[in-house]
């Protein structure tokens, strides 16, 4: 690798780990082009594309010149469909200073832990949780502090766990509902039990990552740690964007909103990053976001549908256990029953890791749960039509079948 091997890139670059679902994702593209037949299920990206009228708006903000630098944190036009955004959907009440916009809800969240963590500060994540958040941690020089959930919890943290997972060096608690990849949904209760906990802890701040707000199941009621405890909104910074609710993971366009002091440090290191979000992403999210919103809702019964048909197929597979998720769209499969079972090549299964190597020697890409923080477990997306989801459930089926 001449002059740029080991010794010459950072330690920030060993702190930072490619993630599972990439890491499936990308050996399926590679199985692929050798010409081997593999079902992905890896991505978490809604299958459907950005709505009409968003790529039209976005067209016309081309068109009329809207083609050079912003606003670092976003345009007044964005700033202001946020505020309206958060104010109908969440009832919370925020200024232009308190909103930030980043290319993708990633963005801000390294934005927030960059601006806030130095070495030593800890980060509280329940497990299972999206891995970046323990990766960003690592890259900003923090430390996760991962705290397994229960299955019989939903997969949510518990008041108690929370507290017994408090130190004076915790800085940030990051919460995740509906979570990738567990599907929890915190309800109203549930955050103001965990509420109930961090007023004890001043010193510790809370990120609220929101991002699959509208993917949620069975009627329920969204709720946000912002909205149930004002009384800790100077700590709160609530993340969302517009790559799930509005199939626009490619625009790269995600925002949040908190103190206003961080928002500033937050711009402060943008300004030296990537500068303004894509200007064009800015008029589609101004768009998606003041425009109609009933395609959100069909979208969101489709994924339900498809929910209940993956579930109820994968409840038969032998081996494997798995409860519907209330939201988000993956279901997290436990894989304790295949665990110490021998493949018909002759491999006994570990661990989730063989697991999934397994089921891709098999025809399929599933991230392994020890990506998530929690074992032995394998993500199932659903983001993904019907017939594919059907034959991932008949490969899963026949690959149980042969295990002994
Ligand atoms: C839980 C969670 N938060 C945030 C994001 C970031 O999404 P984006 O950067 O596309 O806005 C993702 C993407 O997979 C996610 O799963």
């Amino acid at each position: 690798m001449g002059r740029a091997d080991r010794t010459f890139l950072s330690s920030r670059v060993a702190r930072t780990r490619i993630s599972a679902s990439a890491a499936a994702a990308q050996r399926a593209r590679e199985l692929r082009a050798a010409g081997v037949d593999i079902i992905e299920l890896a991505q978490g990206e809604p299958d459907f594309n950005t709505p009409e009228h968003v790529i039209e708006a976005a067209t016309r903000a081309m068109r009329e010149g809207q083609t050079h630098y912003t606003q670092v944190d976003g345009t007044p036009a964005l700033k202001a469909a946020i505020i309206a955004k958060f104010k109908r959907e969440n009832g919370l009440d925020y200024k232009p200073e308190n909103i930030s916009a980043g290319a993708g809800g990633k963005q801000i969240l390294h934005n927030i832990l960059m601006a806030t963590l130095d070495p030593g500060d800890e980060v509280v994540i329940p497990a299972p949780s999206w891995v970046a958040y323990a990766d960003i941690t690592h890259y900003a020089g923090g430390t996760a502090v991962w705290v397994p959930t229960q299955p019989q919890n939903g997969f949510k943290i518990t008041p108690n766990e929370l507290e017994q997972a408090i130190t004076p060096r915790t800085k940030w608690l990051m919460l995740n509902s509906p979570s990738n990849p567990s599907g929890a949904v915190l309800s109203a209760a549930e955050l103001r039990g965990l509420a109930a906990v961090l007023e004890r802890h001043p010193h510790v701040w809370t990120i609220s990552d929101d991002m699959y707000e509208h993917v949620l199941f069975d009627g329920r009621k969204f709720a946000t740690l912002a909205a149930e405890a004002p009384q800790l909104a100077s700590r709160i910074f609530t993340v969302n964007g517009c790559s799930k609710t509005y199939a626009m993971t490619g625009w790269r366009l995600g925002y949040g909103a908190g103190p206003v002091e961080l928002v500033r440090a937050m711009a402060r290191l943008q300004a030296q990053s990537s500068l303004n979000p894509s200007s064009v992403s800015q008029a589609a999210a101004v768009a998606a976001l003041n425009g109609p919103q009933d395609i959100v809702r069909e979208r969101n019964a489709i994924f339900q549908s498809r929910r209940d048909a993956l579930v109820k197929r994968l409840k038969t597979v032998p081996g494997l256990a798995c409860e519907p998720p209330e939201g988000a769209f993956y279901v997290y499969v436990s894989c304790a029953g295949w665990i110490g079972k021998k493949t018909p090549q002759g491999k006994r299964l570990e661990t989730d890791a063989d697991v999934t190597t397994w089921l891709l020697e098999s025809g399929l890409a599933l991230p392994n749960g020890a990506g998530y923080g929690l074992s032995p477990y394998f993500r199932v997306s659903f983001a993904a039509e019907q017939a594919l989801l059907d034959r991932a459930c008949d490969r899963l089926a026949a690959a149980a079948a042969t295990l002994k």
